[in-house]
């Protein structure tokens, strides 16, 4: 049985490769669906809390339309404005949310707190990032891939910049999707090596590779993704000017471009600090598809709400 009503997504770890593909279908339908003006009001009637500690423009506003376009109702729950601030604990918290709530959306820092208001809420979490994780981009960015490459298995990705959140769930999907992934990042930004493990092992199964490199050039030669990131995460706003100095050689730029496949896409989870991970040219240019990447986590949010509520 393949239901995932119930739920919870906390992680891309905790998901099988046809799971992910269940929900990669759904995402693409529910596209389709909205293009040709066909209303899915599956959701009718429940109701999605987002709880957001960081800043969003993306995530927040596709969870909250993609509520609405499924006949449900979100309600946007600043973290400042809720009794957490004050010292309520996160298991009160989901105690109490669950009795007026469907789901609950959370963005924060630690995955240890996504993963305790999951254990004590009864309805589906699902996390809208963390400091380690990031899994909902991610199933976006494959919905991505596939239309502009037409499949997965046996493409070649390509992440230039800091092994963090969105390099960590990229890990771990492209693991178990099929997709060959090398990690391009200067000494001590490396992805985390409890991910990176556990993602070789699914790589294994799958046959896939996944290399982590210092050298960018190396890491895009016949890569037909190109992806980057903020070389400064939420969180990380001390660390800026160090980070501009340590990164400037991972710039994905178009001399760098011109390595990879000359049909290669450009990704990223947006927002871009353009000039440093990302050159305008590059953002503008024909082989960025950055803005269908982010049109997609309306279409994902929404396949993930479907299959968990
Ligand atoms: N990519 C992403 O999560 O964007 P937001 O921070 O704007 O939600
Ligand atoms: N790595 C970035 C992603 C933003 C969507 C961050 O955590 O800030």
């Amino acid at each position: 049985d393949q239901s995932l009503k119930g739920r919870d997504f906390l992680t891309i770890s905790d998901f099988t490769a046809e799971e992910i593909r269940l929900i990669l279908d759904a995402a693409h339908c529910l596209k389709k669906e909205l293009k040709e003006g066909v209303p899915h009001p599956v959701l009718k009637g429940k109701t999605l809390g987002m709880i957001f500690t960081k800043p969003s423009t993306r995530t927040r506003v596709s969870f909250e339309v993609g509520m609405v376009q499924l006949g449900g109702y979100p309600l946007f729950l600043s973290a400042q404005d809720i009794q957490l601030r004050r010292g309520e604990s996160l298991a009160d918290t989901a105690r109490t949310l669950e009795r007026y709530l469907d789901g609950i959306m959370i963005r924060t820092f630690a995955q240890d707190d996504v993963v305790e208001l999951a254990r004590y809420a009864s309805i589906p979490v699902i996390n809208g990032l963390t400091d380690l994780v990031h899994p909902t981009q991610v199933i976006a960015d494959l919905m991505t891939v596939e239309e502009h490459k037409g499949r997965l298995a046996g493409l070649k990705l390509a992440f230039i910049g800091d092994g963090n959140n969105v390099a960590h769930s990229l890990l771990e999907i492209c693991a178990k999707m099929g997709v060959h992934m090398t990690v391009a990042c200067p000494p001590g930004y490396e992805p985390d090596s409890g991910i990176l493990s556990e993602a070789r092992s699914d790589a294994a199964a799958t046959g896939v590779q996944l290399e982590v490199t210092e050298d960018p050039e190396d890491a895009v030669r016949d890569a037909d993704v190109i992806y980057t990131d903020l070389w400064a995460s939420m969180g990380q706003e001390a660390e800026q000017e160090r980070r501009s100095k340590v990164f400037r050689r991972y710039q994905v730029n178009s001399a760098l471009l011109k390595k990879a496949a000359p049909d290669a896409i450009v990704l990223h989870c947006l927002p871009a600090h353009r000039g440093e991970e990302i050159t305008d040219e590059v953002m503008d240019g024909p082989q960025s598809v950055v803005f269908d990447e982010a049109e997609n986590r309306l279409h994902a949010h929404k396949a993930i709400m479907a299959l968990l509520m």
